[in-house]
């Protein structure tokens, strides 16, 4: 266990394996990684510890990597495949925390909730004003979704509480009876960011998301419109959208992923336009609790033989049990 977890899911662990627990939010670097992992069949990884190619090299012997995350960038799926580790991960369980948080994140931004936080704070509330801290509204608007997958759907459901008007882009067009059940029209990318009030990123960091808003996304935004991005930092270009939050090409941005975490632009932390969290959406006390354990529950499964409930490399597995004489 490379990080700390929650007491219960190292407790499940104790009971079935033996274990070598990093007691620590530190995080390992590749060197010590290559070293304590040393000897053992199952490693349950956080999203900060990053498998790649050279790391997997030194997993001898391990046979599933089980992150305590839904989303598995910080891995690279093929090279484990090909060393023959089954990778896990932990979804569902976090979908509609993630969601609350994101849309959380949107109404603060359009609302100024953290704007009239500080100004309170701050000793400068004097009078009451027409237009003071005056915001954007969030019912009758249009939410722009990019990524229709649980938690693109679940969110969905919450532009739908506020009688949105629901656009999404993705890959693959979503099924007619989700798009008919949740009232969602399919468009392009580029008729997603024109029109939109808010756009909401629930995409996976892939080759193919990797600075999926850039400047020209940027510019193709309404002047009014909030970006908010709860999927991965990488899928939008940082020192761009933190420009034009300053240039006001767009008005504001509800942010809790960021290309160099813990690490985020300087121009965004002095910006009040935009809404900063430390990587929390899916940080409610039950869901952490859960992806905890479900990361356990997935090494064990596969320590004992058993097909883990949350593969992502299904393949393999598939490929384990269908050669002869296996
Ligand atoms: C995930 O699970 O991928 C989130 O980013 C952390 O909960």
């Amino acid at each position: 266990m490379t990080k700390r977890v929650y007491a219960e899911a190292i407790e499940y662990l104790r009971q079935r394996c033996e274990v070598e627990y990093v007691d620590s939010d530190d995080g390992l670097t590749a060197e010590q990684l290559r070293d304590r992992v040393r000897g053992k069949q199952a490693i349950v990884s956080q999203l900060t510890d990053r498998f790649d190619r050279a790391v997997m090299g030194g997993l001898e012997g391990v046979r599933v990597l089980a992150n305590v995350a839904v989303g598995f960038d910080n891995i690279d799926v093929q090279a484990a495949t090909e060393r023959g580790i089954l990778v896990t991960n932990t979804p569902d369980v976090l979908t509609e925390t993630t969601a609350d948080f994101a849309f959380a994140l949107l109404l603060a931004a359009a609302r100024r909730v953290v704007e009239g936080h500080q100004f309170l704070r701050a000793g400068l509330w004097k009078r009451w004003a027409i237009d003071l801290l005056v915001g954007q509204d969030v019912h009758h608007r249009t939410l722009g979704i990019f990524g229709m997958g649980r938690i693109g759907q679940a969110m969905a459901r919450r532009g739908n509480g506020f009688s949105m008007r629901l656009l999404y882009h993705d890959q693959v067009r979503a099924p007619e009876a989700l798009e008919r059940d949740l009232g969602l029209e399919f468009v392009s990318k580029q008729q997603l960011l024109g029109e939109s009030d808010f756009v909401s990123l629930h995409v996976p960091l892939l080759d193919a998301t990797r600075k999926l808003i850039g400047a020209a996304e940027l510019r193709r935004m309404k002047r009014t419109a909030i970006l908010v991005n709860t999927s991965r930092g990488p899928v939008v270009d940082e020192a761009a959208l933190a420009e034009a939050l300053r240039d006001a090409v767009i008005a504001g941005a509800g942010l809790d992923v960021f290309e160099n975490e813990p690490g985020v632009h300087p121009l965004l932390v002095e910006l009040p336009n935009v809404v900063l969290a430390p990587h929390i959406a899916s940080a409610s006390v039950d869901t952490r609790r859960r992806m905890s354990m479900m990361a356990a529950e997935n090494a064990v499964a596969v320590l004992e033989g058993r097909r883990p409930p949350n593969l992502v490399n299904a393949d393999l597995w598939e490929s384990m049990f269908s050669r002869p004489g296996v």
